[in-house]
């Protein structure tokens, strides 16, 4: 019976067919998207703390309004990803308790610090952009609501690259103290953007599963091949040099060719050994402990709402 019902399954993921909450689905692939659905959750709460590091101390009025924008929306995109994770059965509780007791990943990424504003520039830029390249195609994953919820949060995400590349294209188009700032922010921030996509794919423990699940639709190295291929030139448009001395166009492939990334240092990251990951996990530690008013409240106003419609 199980190997009707899992044969049933993988037909209708040949056939495009989405995979909706109640339907029967192997243990394995619910497993394996509340792994994946509650990390792209954490990694979109998590993102929030480097650039809100900038929020009292935007350059102008203006600046601080698009970023007040972009830590909302990501808020917001961690809502989406939270409940698609609950319509897999998963209790959101318990996948905070475990990003707090540093049980489950988050985005690498989200490890390095803010140092100056044009990091603002080079985030929006970079991590949004490769988000984007990343997420792009999760809108055509094969469960309803994860794709669903990608839909909505890659509209908000391009809007966040376009503002990052307007930040760093200001910046060089600005004073020589300025431009070296962009350029020191895109040497700090080029390499784990790159990482952001996910280990080599003969490193991948996942890949090859969510390729034949229609979860990940490319795999790791092909969208890294895709952000090098889309940044190198906008970098150039910035007259910016990303930190690769090994890029290279490749007439006969149609891709550039780039130099080989220090996976040591992305493990040791996801290890929790990066420059802030105890800063972030304190950090969120510490909003949810001076959030629980806001929760109790919230709860015993519904509670209040429902018992008098009750009447
Ligand atoms: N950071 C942290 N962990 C990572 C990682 C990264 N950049 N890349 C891979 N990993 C982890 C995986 O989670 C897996 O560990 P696990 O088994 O404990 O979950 C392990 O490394 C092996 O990697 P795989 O490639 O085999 O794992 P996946 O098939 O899950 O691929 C992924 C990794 C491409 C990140 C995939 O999980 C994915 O597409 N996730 C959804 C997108 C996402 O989470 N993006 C994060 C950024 S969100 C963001 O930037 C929002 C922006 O608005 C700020």
């Amino acid at each position: 019976a199980i190997a009707e019902l899992e044969q049933a399954f993988q037909a209708k993921i040949d056939a495009d067919i989405k995979i909706e909450p109640k339907d029967w689905m192997p243990q394995a692939y619910r497993q394996s998207l509340v792994r994946q659905i509650s990390q792209h959750a954490h990694s979109e709460i998590v993102g929030m703390l480097p650039e809100g590091n900038w929020l009292t101390r935007a350059p102008s009025l203006g600046r601080k309004l698009i970023l007040l924008a972009k830590v909302q929306d990501e808020a917001g995109h961690g809502l989406y990803l939270y409940s698609a994770a609950e319509t897999l059965g998963a209790s959101r509780e318990a996948l905070i308790e475990a990003l707090h007791a540093g049980k489950a990943k988050y985005s690498s990424i989200f490890n390095y610090p803010t140092l100056t504003w044009a990091d603002v520039g080079a985030i929006g830029w970079l991590v949004d952009g490769a988000a984007l390249i990343n997420q792009i195609p999760l809108c055509r994953c094969s469960y309803g609501p994860y794709a669903r919820a990608m839909r909505r949060i890659c509209k908000e995400e391009s809007f966040h690259q376009r503002q990052g590349y307007e930040i760093m294209l200001t910046l060089c188009r600005g004073t020589a103290a300025q431009k070296r700032m962009a350029q020191d922010a895109l040497n700090r921030w080029w390499w784990p953007s790159l990482m952001m996509l996910g280990p080599p794919d003969a490193e991948s423990s996942h890949t090859q599963q969510s390729m034949r699940w229609k979860i990940k639709r490319h795999t790791n190295d092909a969208l890294r091949q895709k952000f090098v291929d889309q940044s190198v030139p906008q970098a150039d448009y910035l007259r910016l040099a990303p930190p690769d001395p090994k890029l290279k166009w490749n007439e006969q492939t149609g891709h550039y060719e780039f130099g080989a990334i220090d996976w040591n240092e992305f493990w040791r990251v996801l290890k929790g050994d990066g420059p802030c990951n105890r800063e972030r996990i304190e950090a969120r530690r510490r909003a949810y402990d001076e959030g629980r008013w806001i929760r109790e409240a919230a709860l015993a106003f519904g509670a209040k709402q429902a018992r008098r419609a009750r009447g």
